[in-house]
């Protein structure tokens, strides 16, 4: 028996075009944050305080707390960015010293914990893509054009345009040569006004990066 079901919008079977309107899933939960353009959020995500750039998508199951992340973010189901820290060196790591009130509790909720976890930002740049259940550890910045490997646990920081892997993350080699890492930089695809992407379209198909950078970095 052929089964079609699920909601109205999803990107694999991209029922409908999407729209400059992000695409949040009924089931997913948004607070404080900011999206871009043809977003996408699935199922079961939680997202605060954050930003997502035009086209970025994370597939679902994602938390994401406290991170800017780039254009064109590729997030596979299960990516955790920012699970935030408890404060260990408390005599419990419970959190009803800090969401005191929330427990009952007579002092009000402890703001330093929060602006703590506040500072202790994630960011991502444009064109990152990030493999099945990988985390992305607090205070983390992934350069552009970056891969992350599925399970993958990224505790430091990341280079433009390598491919991470492990628990804790290890570069396992560039994704393209530096030269065509700065030609990419330099291009900046990822700025471009929609028309020029789409009329660059043909190319980012056909040319592999080295030869689409040689094009277009004039
Ligand atoms: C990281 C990744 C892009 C590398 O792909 P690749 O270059 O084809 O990798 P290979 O299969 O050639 O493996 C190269 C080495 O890395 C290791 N490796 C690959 N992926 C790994 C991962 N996720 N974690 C740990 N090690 C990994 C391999 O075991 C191999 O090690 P070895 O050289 O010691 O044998 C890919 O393995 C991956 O994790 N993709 C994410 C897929 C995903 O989560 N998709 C979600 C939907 S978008």
């Amino acid at each position: 028996m052929l089964i079609n079901c699920g909601s109205a919008w999803d990107p694999w079977t991209a029922g409908r075009p999407m729209t400059e309107t992000p695409e949040i899933d009924p089931s997913a939960v948004v607070r404080n944050s900011d999206f871009g353009r043809y977003t996408y959020l699935g199922p079961r995500s939680v997202v605060a305080n954050s930003e997502l750039g035009d086209y970025g998508y994370a597939m679902g199951d994602n938390q994401i707390a406290h991170a800017r992340i780039g254009k064109f973010a590729n997030l596979a189901t299960g990516v955790r960015i920012n699970p935030s820290n408890h404060p260990w060196w408390r005599a419990t790591l419970h959190h009803f010293t800090y969401r005191s009130a929330s427990h009952g509790f007579s002092l009000p909720d402890d703001e330093e914990i929060f602006a703590w976890r506040r500072a202790d930002q994630v960011v991502i740049g444009p064109d990152v893509w990030i493999g099945h259940n990988a985390i992305v550890m607090p205070g983390v910045t992934i350069g552009a054009g970056a891969a992350v490997g599925s399970g993958a646990v990224v505790t430091k920081d990341v280079p433009p345009f390598a491919i991470v892997v492990g628990v804790p993350a290890r570069v396992l080699r560039p994704r393209i040569d530096a030269r065509t890492a700065e030609k990419l930089m330099r291009i900046a695809w990822w700025d471009w006004p929609r028309e020029r992407i789409d009329a660059a379209l043909a190319d980012f198909r056909k040319l592999d990066a080295t030869a689409f950078a040689e094009k277009y970095d004039q």
